[in-house]
């Protein structure tokens, strides 16, 4: 029987050779095949094969020839006695090449090329008679499998234990990572060797969710490079029904194991039932980090748009009350200052209100005046319903009702002001983590949303999950984020969610996914230790693959010690950086951070923001290397205007900027927005000029950034009278 099986196998593959020579390779001896499918532009190469002791699954890869992952087993270990990962034999093997293009409703390109060639390897387990696929895709940039299972009589429902997808490193490569926790992403990152990963070494989130769940684990996106100047990066894509996957690090084997968010169920990390698949698992190999950056793969492998209509869903500058709460002794989002208040029970005209509210009538009208004389799209109001005096920290099942302002914020006539003023108004639901009273009250939530007109959301999950037991990061949550975004794109609302798992392409399908936080945002520089020089680049190797984050950059007034003398907190870059990063990282929503009084003070430099675009038509990644520096010029979508923006990390060093993107023989005015000759992040982090030049395609320009510097800079095609102002040629 066994021979059998073993000349049926050999038939099999001697047949798919012949069929798919020019794109498969498949070597058979006498006792192992190895099916061995290249990228696109051959340079990557996938090995699929089943392990002769215990006929398990593995895969390897390779980079121009050389091994970059090792023989890495696959398949899932189940609750229960039986398992997918051992006595596998092959079925079929079936390769194709795909070619297409798609157009994003908002994003980086105005089109996008999906292209890889595709291997379905269709297994059965000789013991249970279940099937299960293995597709892999290979990219030029990066290669991505995932599982499938057809509904099957002998597998209807089972529930993952483990998911034993490994990938083995073939080096003690250099590392940027967070520490794997469930409940929390709101960390920065830590550069060390592989072998030197200790995730209980890492504090930095600061709100009591950021419980490490082991000293080995950390969280994917890991981003590597290896000493022969490769980089690495292993993620996921196409997040649905399935927990987030982090990653738990065998120092002796060199190898991650793929460790998924629980369930409250001992034993259980997900439930299925078939016909079913598990998320994309991607491994971005590249020699040029720039193609990590300018890649598509994530989005590609998200199901296409699932909006019909989708004119509603437009790109989002903002201003709004929310720094005040975040710089010190500024404002608060709670009206009174009492503890233990139970929502149902507590009538807030009769507390006495703290005289630091933010969200009041008055100051809500003020920012609706400064978001339209500046062009500002739309107004976030936080701590404007009630249930702020007791919102945090108490694992509490009713916080919020998100439909009652607190007495002195007028929903009528802010709402109306805005509209007057045509400027949109954001709803705010923070949520305290407990999911089932949002899930609860959704729909009067959203229905008070469009009583008055608004069409957008941020939504917040901080604190423990409720239902208790759940993690940010688990298969329930998972549910409950794209459940939200359901419901919202039936009532055209579009989202950014604070505090989720982290994006994993899902706004192909859903665009009315603007951005979320997902990460550790400009907040933290506010009250805690703050966001190293690097952490905006490590963002942009890791938590930005997935999709757009709510950074909310643009802090102007840098230090603490502003509002609050002795106050040691700052933004940890120079203001031109935080003018870089509204190009660097790419977001179609995008908040001018700080109080419009600050503002007052830099308007010269505050033209940036007002101009930049946050939607594009194309984007050049000019520079970019992991954890020191990143340069992108990218040409909007509002004007086919073309902005730059360049990021260092702690080193001061020299963008070189390559202007050949520009159209020939045509001259531009390039406003420069730089760092100061004396600028430092910590000592003089304010210090920037501005300067016109004349630059044309054959432009090479290199500008210096100050110590976590950046520069910004905006083009425009030079009129007859910018030529007659004899601007310097840059
Ligand atoms: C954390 C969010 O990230 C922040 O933006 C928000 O202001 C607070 N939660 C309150 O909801
Ligand atoms: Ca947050």
């Amino acid at each position: 029987m066994k021979y059998f099986s073993y000349l049926c196998r050999v038939f099999i593959v001697h047949i798919m050779k012949r069929l798919f020579s020019f794109l498969l390779f498949v070597a058979v001896t006498a006792t192992s095949f190895a099916i061995s499918v290249g990228s696109p532009n051959q340079r990557i190469k996938l090995i699929f094969d089943i392990t002769l002791k215990d006929s398990v699954p593995y895969y390897q890869v390779f980079f121009d020839g050389k091994e970059v992952v090792a023989k890495s087993e696959m398949g899932f270990l189940l609750d229960g006695d039986k398992d997918l990962k051992h006595g596998f034999s092959l079925n079929s093997v079936d390769v194709k090449d795909f070619s297409s293009t798609w157009m994003p409703i908002l994003g980086q390109y105005a089109e996008i090329e999906d292209k890889y060639n595709n291997c379905v390897v269709s297994l059965v387990q000789n013991s249970t008679g279940r099937t299960m696929r293995i597709v892999f895709r290979l990219y030029n940039e990066g290669l991505a499998f995932r599982y499938e299972f057809d509904k099957q009589d002998n597998l209807g429902y089972f529930r993952i234990a483990d998911e034993v997808t490994q990938f083995a490193m073939t080096d003690d490569h250099t590392a940027w990572w967070i520490p794997g926790a469930y409940d929390s992403n709101e960390f920065f990152y830590t550069k060390s060797k592989l072998s030197d990963i200790d995730a209980t070494k890492v504090d930095g989130s600061g709100i009591g969710t950021n419980q490490v769940f082991d000293k080995n684990a950390v969280q994917s996106p890991i981003m590597m490079k290896t000493s022969k100047k490769l980089y690495l990066n292993i993620f996921e894509a196409a997040l649905v029904d399935y927990p987030a996957m982090h990653l738990l690090y065998n120092r002796k084997k060199k190898t991650f194991n793929a460790a998924l968010a629980p369930t409250p169920v001992e034993g259980v990390k997900a439930f299925m039932q078939t016909p079913c698949n598990t998320p994309w698992r991607t491994i971005f190999v590249t020699d040029d980090a720039r193609e990590i950056l300018a890649s598509s793969m994530i989005l590609n492998l998200n199901e296409p748009c699932k909006i019909e209509n989708t004119t509603w869903i437009k790109p989002v500058k903002y201003v709004g009350i929310w720094w005040q709460m975040h710089a010190p002794g500024q404002g608060t989002w709670n009206y009174a200052d009492v503890p233990n208040i139970k929502l149902a029970e507590t009538d807030w005209s009769k507390l006495t209100p703290n005289g630091r509210h933010a969200a009041t009538t008055e100051n809500t009208m003020r920012y609706i005046d400064f978001a339209a004389e500046h062009g500002f799209d739309a107004v976030l109001v936080e701590g404007w319903n009630v249930g702020w005096e007791d919102w945090a920290g108490q694992w509490k099942e009713e916080v919020f009702d998100f439909v009652t302002p607190y007495p002195d914020f007028d929903v009528k006539k802010v709402t109306a002001y805005a509209r007057a003023k045509g400027v949109e108004l954001i709803m705010h639901h923070e949520t305290s983590g407990s999911a089932t009273n949002y899930e609860r009250r959704i729909d009067e939530a959203f229905d008070f949303m469009k009583e008055y007109g608004y069409n957008s959301v941020k939504t917040g999950y901080v604190g423990r999950i409720i239902p208790r037991g759940e993690y940010h990061d688990g298969q329930w949550m998972v549910n409950h984020y794209n459940r939200v975004l359901e419901k919202a794109a039936d009532r055209r609302i579009m989202v950014n969610a604070h505090e989720p798992v982290r994006p994993t392409g899902l706004s192909r399908t859903y665009p009315n996914l603007l951005a979320c936080e997902a990460a550790r945002g400009n907040e933290f520089n506010a009250w805690s230790v703050g966001n190293p020089p690097s952490h905006e680049i490590d963002l942009a190797f890791t938590r930005l693959l997935g999709g757009a984050m709510d950074y909310t950059p643009g802090i102007f007034e840098i230090k603490m010690d502003y509002y609050q003398p002795g106050n040691p907190c700052q933004i940890h870059t120079t203001l031109a950086k935080q003018l870089a990063l509204y190009v660097t990282m790419y977001s179609p929503l995008q908040m001018a951070a700080d109080l419009p009084e600050n503002y007052e003070r830099y308007m010269d430099a505050f033209q940036f923001i007002k101009d930049v675009d946050v939607d594009w038509l194309d984007t050049k990644v000019l520079e970019a290397e992991p954890g020191e520096y990143i340069t992108i010029a990218r040409k909007g979508k509002k004007y086919g205007q073309w902005f730059v923006g360049a990021i260092t990390a702690a080193k001061a060093r020299k963008a070189v900027i390559d202007f050949s993107f520009l159209q020939p023989d045509v001259k531009y005015i390039a406003t420069v927005y730089a760092d100061a000759k004396n600028a430092d992040w910590q000592k003089n982090p304010k210090a920037y000029t501005i300067t016109n030049y004349i630059v044309t395609n054959e432009t090479k320009a290199k500008i210096q950034l100050a110590a976590s510097g950046g520069c910004a800079i905006s083009l425009k095609v030079a009129t007859t009278e910018d030529l007659e102002k004899k601007y310097k040629k840059l």
